[in-house]
C-alpha cells in the first residue's frame, strides 16, 4: 500500500466560513475539490508523524465517500490511528467528546450543520483541535492561504474499509478504529445530569416530544431517551437519520419544524418539545403553546444551573455571541460572575472556556453549550431544561415568566433575507456604513441612536483580534438593531438583522415579541433601505 502522490490545482473558494468550509454537494464533487481542502488542512497543522485523528459526520449524502477518502490521505499523510464513527457517524458535539475523552491531535467533522442535504443539498468539513473547538481563525486563514497554493495530494490506493462493524482494522500503517459513536456521549450525559430525576419526572406522567429531524441526533437520542431515562418510544420523532434529512431542512426552528410546533401548539400537547439540527449541536425548547427563545434558554438555564449535578459549584462565567441577547449578562451580572460578548461562531469560545473564564456559552441561533465539550451541543439542552424542569416542577412557561419577572424581559427576534444577491446585501452593509455618522445621536420616536460600529473583538486570552463582525446600530436605551451577513450559506447571501429591546416593566412581559419589537423593526428598515435595495417585502424565516 503505497502512498501516491497526485497533482492538483488550486481552487480559489476553500475559504472557511463561521463553521467550516460548507459548499454544494456538487462543488466537492469537482474533481480533486475535496483532496486538496484535506490535504491544506493537513499541511497546516503539522501533526507529528503517528498522530490520532477522530473523523465522523452527521451522516448526510456524500458523508461515507468522503471519510473513504480522508481515511486513504490520513494513511498517506502519516496519521497513526483514526477513531471514526460506526458507519461514519458521529455528531458535532460527540466528536468534540471524542477528541477530548481519547486527546487526539485533532478531528475532522464532516457536516453542514443545518443546511439541506442530498445530491443537490450542502456537505461541509471543519478542522477541530485537541481540545475539541472548531480551529480558530489563524488556522483556517492558514488552511485557506494553503489552499490556493496546493499543487499536490498524497493518498494511498486501498480498498474501502469497512464502517459499520466495530472493531479495529488497519490502512497500511495506519490503525483504524470503528467506535460506537453514542455511548461515550451518553454516558458524559448521564455525568453531568440528573437522570434519576428525569426518569421520575417522565415516569410520573410528564410528556416529552423530541425531534431528530431524520437528522443526526435520533440514535443518541433513541439511547438517552428511551432506554436511559424510560420515555415512552413516541416521545421521539422521525429518529431515523436519513441521508437528505427526509427532503427537510434539518434546522429546529419555528418555521423548519412544523410537526414538531404543530404537536405543542396543538390539543392535547405535551409538556415539553425540543428539537435538534443536521448535526446535533443547534436546539429548540418549546413549552405547551410556548417557544423559548435562545437567548432567553442560555439566560435561563444560567440562572438555573447549579440544580443540575455538573454544575452544582455555580458558573465561573457566561459567553454570548454578540447578536445574541443581553438576557444572560444581566444573569452573569446578579451571579457575579463576569460575561463576555464574542463574535458570531462557536470558535471564539474555546478559549475562554480552555482558560476557566466560562463554563456556559450560547448563541441566538439555537446554540447552547458548555466547558464539557468544545461546541455547541442540541442533547445537553434538551437534558440541561429536562433537568430543571424536574427540579422545580413548573411548566416551562412560568419558569420563563418567572424569570423575565426576576431580571426584566430582553425581547429579541432576527429576521433573516435569505439568497439575496451579493451585490444587493453588500450594499445595504455599505450604505449603514456610510450612515454612521449622521445617525449618531439622531432620534426615531421614543429612540435615540447613542452610536453606530462595526463589532470588533480582541481574544481576552490570546490578543487575536477579529475585525467586522456586525454592523451595530446601538439606542441609548440598551435596545439594538445589528446586521450581519451570513457566513454558513451556500447560495447568494443572507443577511440576518437582529432586534432586541430591553422591557423591565412586567406588565408589558406577555406582548408578542414582533409586536413589541415593530417600532425598532420600522427603525431599521427605514436606516437601511433594507426594502429599497432587495425588493424584499418580507424576511425568508422569522426566529
Ligand atoms: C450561523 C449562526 C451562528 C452559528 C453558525 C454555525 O452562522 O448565525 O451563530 O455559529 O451558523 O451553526 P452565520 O450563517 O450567521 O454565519
Ligand atoms: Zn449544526
Amino acid at each position: 500500500m503505497t502512498p501516491r502522490t497526485v497533482s492538483t490545482r488550486p481552487y480559489p473558494d476553500q475559504k472557511p466560513g463561521t463553521s467550516g468550509l460548507r459548499k454544494k454537494v456538487t462543488v466537492f464533487r469537482q474533481p480533486h475539490y475535496l483532496e486538496n481542502f484535506v490535504q491544506s488542512i493537513f499541511d497546516s497543522i503539522a501533526a507529528p508523524p503517528g498522530s490520532t485523528l477522530a473523523l465522523g459526520g452527521d451522516g448526510r449524502y456524500y458523508n461515507r465517500e468522503a471519510i473513504q477518502v480522508i481515511l486513504k490521505m490520513a494513511a498517506a499523510n502519516g496519521f497513526g490511528r483514526v477513531l471514526v464513527g460506526c458507519g461514519g457517524i458521529l455528531s458535532t458535539p460527540a466528536a468534540s467528546h471524542v477528541i477530548r475523552k481519547y486527546q487526539t491531535f485533532g478531528g475532522l467533522v464532516l457536516s453542514a450543520s443545518h443546511n439541506p442535504g442530498g445530491a443537490d443539498g450542502d456537505f461541509g468539513i471543519k478542522f477541530n483541535i485537541a481540545n475539541g473547538s472548531p480551529a480558530p481563525e489563524n488556522i483556517t486563514e492558514a488552511i485557506f492561504a494553503r489552499s490556493k497554493e496546493i499543487s499536490e495530494y498524497r493518498i494511498c490506493e486501498a480498498a474501502d474499509v469497512a464502517l459499520d462493524t466495530l472493531g479495529a482494522t488497519s490502512l497500511g500503517n495506519m490503525q483504524i478504529e470503528v467506535i460506537d459513536p453514542v455511548t461515550d456521549y451518553a454516558d458524559l450525559m448521564e455525568s453531568l445530569f440528573d437522570f434519576a430525576a428525569i426518569r421520575a419526572l417522565l415516569a410520573g406522567g410528564f410528556r416529552l416530544r423530541f425531534d431528530a429531524m431524520h437528522a443526526v441526533t435520533g440514535p443518541y437520542a433513541r439511547e438517552i431517551f428511551i432506554n436511559r431515562l424510560g420515555a415512552s418510544a413516541e416521545s421521539v420523532m422521525n429518529a431515523v437519520p436519513l441521508e437528505d434529512f427526509g427532503g427537510g431542512h434539518p434546522d429546529p426552528n419555528l418555521t423548519y419544524a412544523p410537526d414538531l410546533v404543530a404537536a405543542l401548539y396543538g390539543e392535547d400537547a405535551p409538556d415539553f418539545g425540543a428539537a435538534s439540527d443536521g448535526d446535533g449541536d443547534r436546539n429548540m425548547i418549546l413549552g405547551q403553546r410556548f417557544f423559548v427563545t435562545p437567548s432567553d434558554s442560555l439566560a435561563v438555564l444560567a440562572a438555573n444551573a447549579t440544580l443540575a449535578p455538573g454544575y452544582t459549584q455555580g458558573l465561573a462565567g457566561i459567553a454570548r455571541s454578540m447578536p445574541t441577547s443581553a438576557a444572560a449578562d444581566r444573569v452573569a451580572a446578579a451571579l457575579g460572575i463576569p460575561s463576555f460578548e464574542t463574535p458570531t461562531g462557536w470558535k471564539f469560545f474555546g478559549n475562554l472556556m480552555d482558560a476557566g473564564r466560562v463554563t456556559m456559552c450560547g448563541e441566538e441561533s439555537f446554540g447552547t453549550s458548555s466547558s464539557h465539550v468544545r461546541e455547541k451541543d442540541g442533547l445537553w439542552a434538551v437534558l440541561f431544561w429536562l433537568n430543571v424542569l424536574a427540579a422545580r416542577k413548573q411548566p416551562v412557561e412560568t419558569i420563563v415568566r418567572e424569570h423575565w419577572a426576576k431580571f426584566g424581559r430582553n425581547f429579541y427576534s432576527r429576521h433573516d433575507y435569505e439568497n439575496l444577491p451579493v451585490e444587493a446585501a453588500n450594499g445595504v452593509i455599505s450604505h449603514l456604513r456610510e450612515n454612521f455618522a449622521a445617525l449618531a445621536g439622531a432620534q426615531f420616536g421614543q429612540y435615540t441612536v447613542q452610536g453606530c460600529d462595526d463589532f470588533s473583538y480582541t481574544d481576552p486570552i490570546d490578543g487575536s483580534v477579529s475585525h467586522n463582525q456586525g454592523t451595530r446600530i446601538l439606542f441609548t436605551d440598551g435596545s439594538r438593531i445589528v446586521f450581519r451577513l451570513s457566513g454558513t450559506g451556500t447560495e447568494g447571501a443572507t443577511l440576518r438583522l437582529y432586534l432586541e429591546a430591553f422591557e423591565a416593566d412586567v406588565s408589558r412581559h406577555a406582548l408578542d415579541a414582533q409586536d413589541a419589537l415593530a417600532e425598532l423593526i420600522a427603525i431599521a428598515h427605514r436606516i437601511s433601505e433594507l426594502r429599497e435595495r432587495t425588493g424584499r417585502e418580507q424576511p425568508t424565516v422569522i426566529t
